[in-house]
């Protein structure tokens, strides 16, 4: 059977998880990526979107539901994009998220995570430091419908994912345009992106780093200490090691290597960030540019590396040059489960294997997930 977008199908069975927050339905032998179900389920989905190997689909109305499934707190829930998981507990969701990280890491790593992944902050709600809203057609602030340009308006109490400052903009915009809105240590922003970005400040322990609010700092309130303290105590750095901090930002990683005396070199392909990192952490060395044209220039031999790749990953063309170094420890944090068993995958066969994988539910009432993994060489 052909679908088309629009056709509604009833009382499809839901199955797995899949990676991305969908589920995974068959219907006539074909496989469809079910969004605002959970497993087990029997709902009826309107198909929007054919591909040649599946389709994707919503889920329009639930005739079977399953024990997990609770009323969302959000009215926007399943119509804007932001959260795949608000028809479902914080506990199921986290669970889901297991199952996928598992799932990845498995079929595209060899390896078996037997984890949790870990609640950060309790509840779902008020973690999101950094949001990117749009205007609709009568310039009120909204957020993207899933997987279209369409603009969602926010409810009257805002986004529910967002801390409080910056939850609900009173503010109003060209239609289209976007509003970047941050809520930083030293100050809230709400700029848009065709106006000059500020520079605000973060702090992490000790240490202050500025960032401007069109650069990368990591969404999640607590994801700065999370994040530092899991990649610390894989690595276990000593004072006078070398270490690289790559895919660096504005410094985070280097910042906590640089606390416990280690030499650090940074790369970054964002050149504002780079100037960033030079000034919040002047003890490393950093460098501008694509981590795969400037790896050769690292030192010849490091004792510690921190990948933090975007979602795409390190990639083939990437790891050999690192590992070449002999690191005696590597962490790698990821914001992509399935990104990373791949580099599992080929870090194996690189001579490095995978000593522990930690999750943390970064991104509550979204399907997205945050690892840290520790290699090691055989
Ligand atoms: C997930 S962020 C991590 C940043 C930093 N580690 C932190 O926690 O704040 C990924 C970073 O990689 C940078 N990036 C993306 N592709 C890159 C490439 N090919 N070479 C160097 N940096 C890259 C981005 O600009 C971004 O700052």
């Amino acid at each position: 059977m052909n679908f088309h977008p629009g056709q509604v199908l009833a009382e499809v069975l839901v199955g797995p998880v899949a990676h991305g927050g969908h589920f995974v339905a068959r219907h006539d032998g074909r496989v469809i990526f079910v969004r605002g179900a959970l497993s087990g389920e029997l709902v009826d989905v309107r198909i929007t979107e054919v591909a040649k190997r599946f389709a994707r689909g919503e889920t329009v109305a639930v005739r079977q539901a399953s024990q997990h499934r609770i009323e969302p707190v959000c009215p926007v829930a399943g119509i804007c994009g932001g959260c795949d998981f608000q028809h479902t507990t914080a506990a199921h969701s986290r669970e889901l998220k297991r199952q996928v990280v598992a799932e990845q890491l498995a079929h595209l790593g060899g390896y078996e995570f037997t984890g949790e992944v870990a609640e950060v902050v309790p509840g779902d709600f008020g973690w999101r430091t950094r949001m990117r809203y749009h205007f609709d057609e009568s310039g009120r602030p909204g957020l993207l419908a899933p997987r279209s340009p369409r603009v969602v308006r926010l409810p009257e109490e805002g986004c529910r994912l967002a801390v409080a400052e910056i939850a609900a903009p009173r503010l109003t915009g060209p239609p289209a345009a976007e509003l970047i809105a941050v809520a930083a240590d030293d100050q809230v922003v709400f700029a848009a992106t065709d106006e000059k970005p500020v520079t605000v400040t973060q702090k992490v322990g000790a240490r202050s780093y500025e960032v401007g609010t069109d650069g990368f700092w990591q969404a999640h309130l607590r994801a700065p200490e999370v994040l530092t303290e899991a990649v610390l105590a894989g690595l276990n750095p000593l004072a006078g090691e070398v270490a690289a901090d790559l895919y660096c930002g504005v410094g985070l990683f280097a910042g906590a290597l640089a606390d416990v005396g280690c030499t650090v070199f940074g790369i970054e392909g964002d050149r504002r960030a780079v100037e960033f990192a030079a000034q919040n952490v002047p003890e490393a060395d950093f460098r501008a540019g694509d981590v795969a044209k400037l790896a050769d220039r690292l030192p010849t031999s490091l004792d510690l590396v921190v990948l933090d790749p975007p979602r795409a990953g390190v990639g083939a063309a990437v790891l050999p040059p690192i590992l070449a170094r002999r690191p005696r420890a590597v962490a790698y944090v990821a914001c992509d489960p399935a990104a990373l068993g791949r580099d599992l995958g080929i870090a194996a066969k690189l001579g490095y294997r995978t000593v522990s994988v930690q999750a943390f539910d970064l991104f509550p009432t979204t399907g997205q997930v945050e690892c840290v993994a520790i290699l090691k060489p055989e």
